[in-house]
């Protein structure tokens, strides 16, 4: 039997091959197969061409559209920042309680505010800003630097001990070596009766107390411990408390001293974003009360 050799039935022709007289047909790949083929060749050719296609050692085959993922999203972004330039403009412009009667404004602080106080706040502040040792509350009262608008805005933008050229400097000094530690422990028990705490009532331990508070700890903290808004030092008559107010902290925050580290947003966080976390402060305030 040859390769030449027909199937009578069909007319094809065979392989050659013979398994007990069974014979196979040698049948042409349909044509449907090669136009697929084709076509597909053709396509990735064209594609080759018009865009990015090969790898290279210092680069890719760019392709002449010029289409790149990279631009595209660029181009996207900038739309975006186009959409968004009215409001953000005037979120810069208004001030706090402008944009707080402002429904549309209101909105979008509402829409805004959230995503970026969680990308950027609420792991040292708390998810609403509630605080936890170490990093105050920034819906209760107390302030170390002021509650107003415009004040926030300014920490927002240098931040506290951070690496801003205007950053707000704050330190608790460390009273280790300067007061004894029974020293520390009288005044911090003096402390804890500024607030009302529970502490130990003996007059002359009070007493021996205050003097060393008025000694050492006036000069930043204010003539009543109620605190000085330009040094950054808290108020420690008002039952708030960044660190603790039981013995151990007390003596711990005494002996050690304490500088809370802030970072400065202005390089982070436009003056919009900015504006728009100082107002949803308020919101967050609002909603904890
Ligand atoms: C790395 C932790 C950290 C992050 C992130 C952070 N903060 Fe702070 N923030 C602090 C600490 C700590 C203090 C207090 C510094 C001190 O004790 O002197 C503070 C203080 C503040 C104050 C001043 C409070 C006062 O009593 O005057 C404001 C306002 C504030 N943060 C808002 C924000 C906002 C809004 C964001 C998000 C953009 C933010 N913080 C992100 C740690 C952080
Ligand atoms: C040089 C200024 C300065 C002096 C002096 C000073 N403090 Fe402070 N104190 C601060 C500052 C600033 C903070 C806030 C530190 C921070 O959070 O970064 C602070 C924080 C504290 C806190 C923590 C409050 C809280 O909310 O947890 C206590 C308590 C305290 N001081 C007590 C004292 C006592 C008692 C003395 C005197 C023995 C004293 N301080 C002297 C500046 C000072």
């Amino acid at each position: 039997m040859t390769v030449r050799d027909r199937d009578p039935l069909t007319g094809h022709h065979t392989t050659g091959h013979e398994w007990n007289g069974i014979t196979e047909l040698n049948t042409r790949v349909p044509l449907a197969i090669w136009w697929f083929i084709l076509v597909t060749h053709v396509y990735a050719l064209i594609v080759w061409v018009l865009l990015p296609a090969w790898p290279g050692v210092t680069g890719y085959t760019k392709g002449i559209l010029g289409i790149d993922q990279r631009s595209q999203v660029e181009e996207r972004v900038a739309e975006m920042r186009e959409a968004r330039a009215p409001w953000r403009a005037r979120m810069v412009a208004l001030t706090v309680d402008q944009i707080r009667a402002d429904p549309a404004l209101s909105a979008i602080v509402a829409e805004t505010g959230p995503a970026l106080f969680g990308d950027n706040c609420a792991a040292c502040h708390g998810a609403r800003g509630q605080g936890g040792p170490g990093y105050p509350s920034l819906v209760d009262d107390a302030w170390l630097w002021g509650g107003d608008p415009e004040t926030i805005q300014e920490t927002l933008r240098v931040g506290i001990n951070a690496d801003h050229p205007d950053t707000r400097f704050a330190q608790m000094l460390a009273f280790d070596g300067v007061l004894s530690r029974d020293e520390i422990r009288t005044v911090a028990n003096y402390v804890q009766s500024l607030s009302g705490m529970e502490s130990d009532s003996d007059p002359d331990r009070l007493s021996e107390g205050r003097t060393l508070f008025e000694d050492n700890c006036t000069s930043c903290h204010g003539e009543n411990a109620t605190g000085s808004t330009d040094m950054g030092a808290p108020n420690l008559t008002d039952g708030f408390w960044i660190y603790g107010g039981d013995d151990k902290t007390l003596f711990a925050t005494i002996l050690h001293g304490r500088q809370g580290w802030m970072p400065a947003w202005e390089d982070r966080l436009d003056d919009a974003d900015r504006k728009v976390l100082t107002v949803y402060l308020q919101d967050l305030k609002e909603e904890a009360r």
